[in-house]
């Protein structure tokens, strides 16, 4: 049975299926580990992120107002946990010489609930740091700050805003197209089930569905924004020779860029599955959904680059193949501004010591550590910045360790010491935190 024919992929009904299954699923998304967060929200990317951000307003000095705050938005934030680390990461406790404040929001009433119980962020409410707003990519506008009642809008806030989306335009509407003879085209979307399909939330409703993409010409006035549509044109010159190659293309994602760089200067920080070089994209395939309970798309960041250089903004983006996952950094209305201590910070942090290489380390270091000395472990703890499963692993063994070695117990107890405070738990049943207290005590 057709349920929908010939539908640009950012209209298809998949994104409703999107939708229903964050709003319904809630936190539990995160709490049985069905979307997958580990890569994307842990304390080495918030550490590379602060060094990011720390290096960013020193760049911009003369542009901030110390009376005000510097608003960091994270947006699609789900578990809330790669905004926790930051708090931590960035030292804001006790730090008069910035006043950051930091907004966690989602589309999803379900999940921004869930933080207003959860107690590590309500004592972070009551600090002052911390606040929650309803931000949907498809309906955007001002934020309604939830516990200061303060609206974030482009007239009302003073200093750059810093936006941080990981995971997030993978998992919002996006459209395809396809080069095919040297042409660029549409690839538009019809929807097939065995059954009429009314109840979106239904689990086994992926089990039904089949997607079908066909091709037709491309209207050179297909987004209201040219930019976009000269962007696409651009592919067709460059990917001539390269026939049935796919592309996907983040039309809301530039949608939501284009609106946050409305607020004037500003920085981003994303990490994704993607593609952030032209030549990664060549011989790609139709989009298809990665299921893990939500669905994630490849993230067409080359285009996001070009996006932002032709609005004025500046990209940093590494040059190598990033295998596990794309981290970029942009920072909006840059024309004439150098940004010598982002470029290095980009250079040391997302380059050289990189989360994409680190997380690649991690899945083999993590299989080691029954097998490793305590120096080697200590490395491994601090390298990671206090990576939960780092330490869940390191804590089988780690009393052994220490009774054999006791002169290392001054380092292990600091580093148990900071994982501890950068933690947040999201479930009732997390034992990790006090785990780590009876090896402390
Ligand atoms: C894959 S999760 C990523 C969560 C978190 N950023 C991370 O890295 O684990 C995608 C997030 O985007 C949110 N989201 C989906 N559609 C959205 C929309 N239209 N507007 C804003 N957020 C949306 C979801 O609720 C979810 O929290």
């Amino acid at each position: 049975m057709l349920l929908e024919a010939d539908k640009p992929l950012s209209n298809s009904l998949i994104w409703d299926i999107q939708r229903t299954y964050f709003e319904s699923a809630g936190m539990q998304a995160w709490q049985d580990d069905v979307v997958p967060h580990t890569i994307s929200c842990n304390p080495f990317m918030a550490r590379a992120y602060a060094n990011l951000i720390k290096a960013y307003l020193h760049d911009m000095a003369g542009q901030i107002d110390p009376e005000e705050p510097i608003y960091i938005v994270e947006l699609g934030a789900g578990s809330g946990r790669l905004t926790h680390h930051l708090i931590h990461k960035l030292g804001i406790f006790g730090d008069e010489a910035v006043q950051f404040k930091f907004v966690l929001t989602d589309f999803a009433d379900s999940i921004i609930e869930n933080w207003r119980s959860n107690p590590q962020l309500t004592q972070l409410v009551e600090y002052g740091v911390l606040d929650f707003a309803k931000f949907d990519v498809m309906n955007m506008g001002p934020l309604q700050l939830i516990n200061s009642g303060e609206t974030l809008s482009p007239d009302s806030t003073k200093n750059p805003v810093i936006l941080l989306a990981n995971y997030f335009f993978d998992s919002i509407p996006q459209d395809s197209f396809v080069i095919k003879n040297g042409e660029l085209q549409a690839n538009l979307l019809s929807l097939y089930s065995p059954q009429h399909e009314s109840q979106l939330s239904d689990p086994t409703i992926w089990e039904r569905l089949s997607l079908a993409y066909e091709p037709l010409p491309f209207d050179p006035n297909t987004y209201k924004n040219d930019l976009y549509n000269q962007i696409l044109l651009d592919y067709e010159a460059y990917f001539e020779d390269w026939s049935d190659t796919g592309l996907s293309f983040p039309n809301i994602g530039l949608d939501c860029i284009n609106y946050w760089m409305g607020f004037g200067a500003g920085l981003l920080l994303s990490a994704d599955r993607g593609f952030s070089n032209i030549d990664s994209m060549i011989g790609e395939g139709d989009p298809l959904p990665n299921l893990h309970g939500s669905f994630s798309m490849m993230v067409n960041y080359h285009a996001i680059t070009e996006f932002v250089e032709r609005s004025g903004g500046r990209a940093f983006v590494p040059s190598h193949y990033q295998d596990n996952l794309q981290t970029v950094a942009y920072a909006f209305q840059m024309q004439e501004r150098t940004l010598k201590a982002t470029e290095l910070a980009f250079e040391q942090t997302i380059i050289q010591n990189s989360p994409d290489d680190f997380f690649g380390m991690r899945y083999h270091l993590l299989k080691q550590i029954p097998e490793m000395s305590i120096d080697q472990l200590v490395s491994f703890l601090r390298w990671s910045a206090g990576d939960a499963d780092v330490v869940r692993v390191a804590l089988d063994v780690l009393p052994k360790l220490v009774e054999a070695d006791p002169a290392w117990t001054g380092d292990v107890v600091n580093l148990l010491t900071e994982a501890k405070a950068q933690y947040l738990a999201i479930r009732e049943d997390d034992d990790l935190i006090g785990r780590i207290e009876k090896f402390i005590a």
